[in-house]
């Protein structure tokens, strides 16, 4: 089967040739039909992780897939061989960018049936940054304001209409170009991230939760405009200590990862408000509710672009590249190509 691999930090990802795994018991071999491609794929590749999650390489990279299941491992009860499937594997572990992988059964769930097999494929790292972010850590309740960083991007595009269907009223940042789209997705005050000051247009809109995928000034000044009380996640850092708890990281990492974040937790103690770091991790649970509510029609995959799996370089050079609304996926069925096929 032919994979796509990271043999050193820094290097580009190389297209391999390797056996078809086979699965442990707790274990299902998937053939892979979409993944999705991701910005921590590419900080993955650079080596940034490496201290907090230290992998073996080479590693075949690739964070979320949708496809069929091939063979179920013995203590397998709840995936049948021809199964249509969904999922996030920890970033540790054997990758989804190959035709064939290998998932503890833990990580996956039942697609939705209401949405192609492809587009699936795009929905795992969303919802579940949204749901362990927005429900788990977040606690989010009905008549809440959340602002969500970054709305149109995978994530965001997601956590917009799950914020509003979870009875919020959701403020978000975009580029000019997407302010339109992001309305379209429901979002009630729509902040153009290049033109307008953040503190000045949440002036009179004191914010609950912030979902906070950009980390430096934006994260900054995210923690300004919360109520007393309220809470910033992070999701593109910096780590907190109880994430270097939950990982279980050696003691020089847990200090690093402390002094890391020291002056945004500093901040947000002396203006009155929370800073949690978050990092998803694999959740059939949450998948199997996500793929409910995507087939209620209350949350709906958003697609920028599907490329042919031999194309997965180029699909991760194109989210780096910004611009993209929704998720960029591959594939290895050649009908579900949308552009540069
Ligand atoms: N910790 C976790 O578990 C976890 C999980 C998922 C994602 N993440 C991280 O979250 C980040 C976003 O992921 P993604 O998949 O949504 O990426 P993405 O699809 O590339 O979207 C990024 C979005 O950020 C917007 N953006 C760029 N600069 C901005 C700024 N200064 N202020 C507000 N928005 C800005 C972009 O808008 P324009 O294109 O319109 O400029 C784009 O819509 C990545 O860093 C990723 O690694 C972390």
């Amino acid at each position: 089967m032919k994979a796509f691999v990271l043999e050193k930090y820094g290097s580009p990802l190389r297209d391999v040739e390797m056996p078809i795994p086979a699965p442990e018991a707790h274990e299902v071999l998937v053939r892979m039909v979409g993944s999705g491609v991701n910005p921590a794929d590419d900080r993955f590749r650079s080596g940034e992780f490496k201290a907090i999650f230290p992998t073996r390489l080479p590693k075949v990279m690739g964070g979320e897939f949708a496809g069929e299941v091939i063979e179920a491992g013995a203590a397998v009860t709840d995936m049948a061989v021809g199964d249509h499937v969904y999922g996030y594997v920890d970033l540790t572990t054997t990758g989804t960018f190959s035709e064939f992988v290998v998932v503890d059964a833990a990580a996956m769930a039942p697609v939705p049936e209401s949405v192609s097999f492809v587009e699936a494929a795009g929905l795992p790292v969303a919802a579940l940054t949204t749901w362990q972010g927005l429900v788990e850590m977040g606690k989010v309740a009905k008549g809440q304001t959340v602002l969500i960083h970054g709305g149109t991007g995978g994530v965001g595009s997601f956590a917009i209409q799950f914020a509003k269907h979870l009875g919020c009223t959701v403020a978000t940042t975009v580029s000019t170009a997407n302010i339109e789209a992001a309305h379209q997705l429901g979002a009630d005050i729509v902040i153009d991230y290049r033109r307008d000051d953040l503190a000045q247009r949440l002036a009179d809109t004191p914010v609950d939760l912030v979902l906070d995928s950009q980390g430096g000034a934006t994260l900054q000044a995210s923690l300004g405009v919360l109520r007393p009380g309220g809470t910033v996640i992070g999701i593109s850092g910096p780590p907190d200590p109880a994430f270097a708890r939950r990982v279980g990281v050696n003691p020089i990492i847990r200090l690093v990862i402390r002094a890391l974040s020291a002056r945004t937790r500093r901040r947000a103690r002396a203006l009155g408000v929370n800073y949690r770091f978050l990092f998803i991790r694999p959740d059939s649970a949450a998948l199997r509710r996500i793929a409910r509510l995507v087939d209620d029609q209350v949350l709906r995959p958003i697609t920028d672009r599907v490329l042919p799996f031999d194309q997965t370089p180029q699909a991760l050079a194109d989210v780096l590249a910004g611009g993209t609304r929704g998720k960029v996926l591959v594939t290895t069925d050649p009908k579900s190509v949308t552009s540069r096929g």
